[in-house]
């Protein structure tokens, strides 16, 4: 199955969108269409989430698996009653805090979300964005919008609209380009279906954020071909944001690893692979000298730049035709969870331990 359309992109001005964009974008929704957008995270793939057809057009496009569930986008607070039930007052209290901003709730789904939304399940995802064009398309729509990351399933998520026509030229209706979006990674999704909330997913908004609100937050991030029993979030394959090329993540001591990153290069140099890095600036020395296409994302101690360029630096190593990338773990602090967390799923588990 597929969906087809004649794809329509329109620059937006994410200071002052132009009204007369945001109607066409939402008409295009009205009537069953998929829009790309711009959040503060990444682009997302949107389709009216009241309408059950409109969203398996998402799945179309994608070629997203049926058992995803996807996030329903509001803009609104009193939008929630019509998306949720049994919505717990720690939801309230979060979304006073984070919302709008980079933090996905899962909650009890109401009658209205048709059941494609959620993969079958009795829950629903929800997020209020605070990227504008995303506020500007949800208030001039007035509809709950269903969307996914803009991209093909299982590839790096788009943070511009480049991006997004490079997975989705001809199968969605309209792409609102806003530039490149400013997190890069996508929101946290917290699981407050339970008795104590648990992270699903780490991202924009960081544990130790959540924890100044909510001490007892817990993480429970699955990587499902490591692990079977993953059932709250079908989603989290951990072949999810792969490069075309196969990635290699070095974990451990930091001189240790460089040195077997500097080596494997080598190695794999002298093999005639076409060699990538995606390193951190302190590094850069490190691969200076070798016959490798270096992906400089930024310094260290500023993760939120590094969370910023990850996607693009993947699909940039792509593009230019690596057949290896080869990169290291970061701290699993503040932003560093969600990086490290799509670095791992970038490299499908080929983690490389240096002891
Ligand atoms: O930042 C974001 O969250 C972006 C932008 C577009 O909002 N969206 C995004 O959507 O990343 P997607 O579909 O690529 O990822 C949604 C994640 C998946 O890991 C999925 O399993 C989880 O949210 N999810 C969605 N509905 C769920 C549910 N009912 N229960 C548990 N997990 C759910
Ligand atoms: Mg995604």
């Amino acid at each position: 199955m597929t969906y087809d359309a004649e794809t329509r992109i329109y620059p937006v001005d994410p200071l002052h969108p132009d009204p007369v964009i945001l109607r066409l974008a939402a008409d295009a929704l009205r009537r069953g269409g998929l829009v790309a957008f711009p959040t503060e995270t990444v682009y997302g793939l949107g389709a009216n989430a009241f309408e059950a057809e409109a969203v398996a057009r998402i799945f179309a496009a994608k070629r997203r698996p049926a058992n995803d569930p996807i996030i329903v986008h509001i803009h609104d607070l009193a939008q929630l009653d019509q998306i949720a039930v049994e919505v717990p007052p720690l939801a309230g209290t979060l979304a006073a805090a984070f919302w709008p901003g980079p933090l996905t709730f899962v909650l009890r789904r109401g009658e209205r979300i048709p059941a494609n939304v959620s993969a079958g399940m009795p829950t629903v995802a929800v997020r209020m964005p605070s990227g504008s064009v995303a506020r500007a398309l949800l208030q001039t729509v007035a509809l709950p919008v269903a969307a996914p990351s803009a991209n093909t399933f299982s590839r790096p998520s788009a943070t511009t609209a480049a991006h997004v026509l490079q997975d989705l030229s001809g199968h969605v209706d309209v792409v609102l380009d806003g530039g490149a979006t400013a997190i890069g990674l996508e929101s946290t999704v917290l699981d407050l279906t339970g008795a104590q909330p648990v992270i699903l997913r780490p991202g924009g908004v960081p544990l130790e954020a959540l924890r100044e609100i909510a001490a007892d937050v817990q993480v429970k991030t699955h990587y499902l071909a490591l692990d079977a029993d993953a059932g709250a979030s079908p989603g989290m394959l951990i072949k999810h944001y792969a490069p075309h090329a196969e990635m290699l993540l070095f974990d451990g001591e930091r001189e240790a690893v460089l040195e077997a990153m500097r080596q494997r290069a080598e190695t794999l140099d002298a093999e005639g692979k076409r060699v990538g890095v995606l390193a951190y600036e302190e590094d850069r020395a490190v691969f200076a000298g070798l016959n490798v296409h270096l992906h400089v994302l930024g310094a260290l101690q500023n993760t939120d730049k590094i969370g910023a360029g990850l996607f693009a630096g993947l699909r940039a190593l792509d593009a230019v035709g690596v057949d290896v990338i080869l990169a290291r773990t970061v701290e699993r602090e503040g932003l560093g969870a969600a990086i490290d967390d799509r670095l791992m799923r970038a490299a499908e588990g080929h983690i490389v331990r240096i002891s």
